[in-house]
């Protein structure tokens, strides 16, 4: 009997390891109750922030006040009340606040929220500027989180962060010279459309099988090198979660007949770059050169080639797991990648920088806003079933100088660096009839 030992204990260890198989539902748990950032602010600041908003009184409804003022929504799991992308932790005994995934990627729709849907409606530099000013801190951020509401400078935060880490991610000062760049102006893509994917990021720049870079922002200057290496197996989870996610169906009638016409039309026009749906869907998984596309460039050279080469010596490219991987290197492409277009009538506005509020307008250039407003509502009433995307008004001399940074957030001005509304002509050669019936077919994906 005692023979056995060893090798039954050998079993037992080898099933062990084989226990980090991805699991959709772990990940889906450890997204949705854990933050993995140490807090940001305390409890009292959360409570009180709404002394920064110019009223005297509490609002009854706080939670939903207050993600109405930042453009937070509603949380469809537990969250304690709290709207999405917000979670109360507790930190040194002390009740405090923390900011997760979903301050980004928890949007909502037609009146629903979804997990995995972009946040369209977020002024993350107000959220952040108040909060601080809360605390009785600094209320300034350390660089520009966003320049326009509904985008953010995700990739400028990565850069931002890994500046202050050695290679294996120990904090090091003074930070790295990466090369940050300004104007952004990222649009957050849908989680549902990563599992078409091979490569992710809107210029394509990383393997869409990386676990590691959707740590970039594990960063946080109180995560030691450690608590990132540990967390790697949650995300494992995590990832397998974001590839089962599927996009929400659209919730108005549908013309069958005219969307049969639009199929036909889609795959003439724009099948070679978007793909084709269904059963047997395929997905061509191309980036487009940056004079092909011809949108605003300011993202595609946006991201250094330091941060890129940095980057790859570092903890997040050195992903070797077992006999199937290599590494997952970030990679200069030639232009923006033309992303799978499923549950796209969700995933307005549209374009890398959230540029052009409808698909309509994607299929007809000439008719896109210069300068434009909307609610950053979400409810049914503010969204434009007929043009697939968010309902807009067109402003003309607005005197910006007026206004307040938070006023200005609130108008996407398309003349402005890394806002530029130009390129993807596609649908310009198109009839109206004909744009029509593709919009009636892009209902269906
Ligand atoms: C500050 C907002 C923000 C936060 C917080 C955030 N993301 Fe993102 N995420 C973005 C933006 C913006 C992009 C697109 C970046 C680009 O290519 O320019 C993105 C891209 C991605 C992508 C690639 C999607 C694709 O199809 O190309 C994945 C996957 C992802 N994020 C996962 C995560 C996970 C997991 C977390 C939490 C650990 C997270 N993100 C936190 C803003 C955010
Ligand atoms: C030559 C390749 C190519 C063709 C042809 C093409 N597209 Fe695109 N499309 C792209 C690329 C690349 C992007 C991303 C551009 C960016 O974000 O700057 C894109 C973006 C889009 C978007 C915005 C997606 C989003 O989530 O923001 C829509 C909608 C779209 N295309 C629809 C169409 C339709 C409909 C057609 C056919 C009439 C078409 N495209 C033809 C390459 C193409």
């Amino acid at each position: 009997m005692a023979r056995w030992k060893p090798a039954l204990l050998f079993v037992l260890l080898a099933a062990n390891s084989l226990g980090a198989e991805p699991n959709a539902k772990l990940g889906e748990k450890a997204l949705l109750s854990r933050a993995f950032n140490p807090p940001i602010w305390t409890k009292k600041a959360y409570d009180e922030v709404w002394k920064q908003w110019g009223i005297d009184q509490k609002p009854e409804n706080y939670h939903a006040a207050f993600a109405a003022r930042y453009g937070l929504h509603p949380a469809p799991y537990d969250n304690g009340g709290y709207p999405m992308g917000i979670r109360e932790t507790t930190f040194l005994f002390k009740s405090t606040i923390a900011t997760d995934c979903l301050m980004c990627h928890g949007g909502s729709i037609a009146g629903k929220s979804y997990v995995g849907l972009g946040n369209a409606s977020l002024d993350i530099q107000t959220l952040y500027e108040e909060m601080n000013a809360a605390d009785g801190r600094k209320a300034q951020t350390p660089f520009v989180f966003s320049y326009v509401r509904g985008t953010n400078e995700a990739g400028n935060m990565s850069v931002f962060l890994l500046s202050y880490r050695t290679p294996d991610l120990v904090f090091q000062r003074p930070p790295r010279d990466l090369r940050m760049r300004e104007f952004l102006c990222e649009d957050v893509p849908a989680w549902w459309l990563l599992k078409k994917k091979k490569t992710m990021y809107h210029t394509g720049g990383a393997d869409a099988r990386s676990v590691r870079s959707l740590m970039q922002f594990m960063m946080h200057p109180l995560n030691r090198a450690e608590d990132i290496y540990k967390a790697e197996k949650d995300f494992r989870h995590i990832q397998a979660y974001l590839l089962d996610l599927q996009p929400p169906e659209y919730p108005f009638a549908i013309d069958k007949k005219l969307a049969r016409d639009g199929e036909r039309l889609f795959v003439k026009h724009c099948a070679k770059c978007h793909g084709t749906y269904g059963d047997q869907w395929t997905y061509p998984n191309r980036i487009v050169p940056i004079e092909v596309i011809g949108t605003d460039r300011t993202r595609f050279d946006g991201i250094s080639k330091e941060f890129g080469r940095y980057y790859n010596r570092s903890w997040f490219a050195r992903e070797k797991k077992g006999w199937y991987a290599d590494d997952y290197l970030a990679s200069e492409t030639v232009g923006y990648q033309a992303p799978p277009l499923d549950g796209l009538w969700a995933t307005a506005p549209y374009l890398h920088n959230g540029s052009v509020p409808t698909v309509y307008h994607v299929l007809n250039s000439k008719a896109r806003p210069v300068v434009y407003t909307r609610s950053f509502r979400t409810g049914v009433e503010d969204y434009d079933a007929e043009k697939l995307g968010w309902k807009f008004v067109e402003l003309k001399n607005v005197d910006d100088q007026k206004l307040s940074p938070m006023e200005r957030r609130r108008i996407y001005d398309t003349r402005l660096p890394g806002r530029g509304n130009g390129g993807h002509r596609f649908g310009d050669r198109l009839s109206e009839q004909e744009r029509w019936a593709i919009i009636e077919y892009l209902k269906t994906l």
